[in-house]
C-alpha cells in the first residue's frame, strides 16, 4: 500500500471539505480549528504557521496536520503534535488521525500512525502519548498494532472512559 502523509494543499479543498462535512455529527473533528465558510486558502495557510510554531493562538503547541492520501485520493488525517501542553498531556497526546468511513477497514489508520510516529520521532518526540476512548476498538487496536503500551484506563474531563498509551520510538 502506498499510504502518503503530506501537508494539505489548495488543491484538497473540496475534498478536505467534504470530509470535514461528512465528520460533523460526529465526536471528531476532520480538520482541527477550520470553521465553516474560512477561505481555504487562509486555513492552508494557518496550517504552514502551526507547522513553523508562527502565530499560534495562546496555549497552543506547534505540529503538523497532514493529509493521508493513496493514489491521489484523501482518505483520511494525521495531527502530530510536537510539543504538549496541558489538556495534551492529560488527554489528547502527540497524534490524532481518522480514516474517511469509506476507506476505513483497509489498514490505512495504521498506515497513518505508523508514519506520523516516524515524523514525531524526526521532531525530537519520544516516547509518543497515543490516547483513545475505552470503546473505541479500532483506535486501541491501531496504536497496540503500532507499539502502544498501555499505561492506564480512566476517566477523561467529561467522565468518559480513555485509555493512554506509550510508543518507544
Ligand atoms: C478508528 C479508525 C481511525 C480506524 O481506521 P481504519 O483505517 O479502519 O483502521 P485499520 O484498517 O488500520 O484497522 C486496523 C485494525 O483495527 C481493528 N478495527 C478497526 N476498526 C474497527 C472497528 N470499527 N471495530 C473493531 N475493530 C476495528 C481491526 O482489527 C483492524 O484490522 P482488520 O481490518 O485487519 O481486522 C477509524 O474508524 C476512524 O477514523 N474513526 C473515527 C475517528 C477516530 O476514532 N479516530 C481515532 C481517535 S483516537
Amino acid at each position: 500500500m502506498s499510504l502518503e502523509l503530506r501537508p494539505f494543499t489548495l488543491d484538497d479543498e473540496e475534498a478536505a471539505l467534504r470530509a470535514w462535512r461528512a465528520f460533523q455529527g460526529t465526536p471528531f473533528v476532520f480538520l482541527t480549528s477550520y470553521y465553516e465558510g474560512q477561505p481555504w486558502a487562509e486555513y492552508v495557510a494557518s496550517l504552514a504557521d502551526y507547522r513553523e510554531g508562527r502565530n499560534l493562538p495562546e496555549g497552543h503547541v506547534p505540529g503538523a496536520m497532514l493529509a493521508a492520501v493513496v493514489d491521489g485520493v484523501l482518505v483520511g488525517r494525521a495531527s502530530v503534535r510536537f510539543e504538549l501542553n496541558e489538556y495534551l498531556a492529560a488527554y489528547g497526546g502527540h497524534i490524532g488521525y481518522a480514516v474517511i468511513a469509506e476507506y476505513r477497514r483497509r489498514g490505512y489508520a495504521t498506515a497513518i500512525l505508523r508514519q506520523a510516529l516516524r515524523l514525531a520521532s524526526a521532531h525530537g518526540v519520544s516516547p509518543v502519548l497515543l490516547t483513545c476512548d475505552d470503546a473505541n476498538v479500532g483506535s486501541a487496536t491501531v496504536i497496540e498494532r503500532c507499539g502502544g503500551e498501555l499505561e492506564s484506563v480512566g476517566p477523561d474531563e467529561n467522565g468518559v472512559m480513555f485509555r493512554r498509551y506509550w510508543v518507544r520510538v
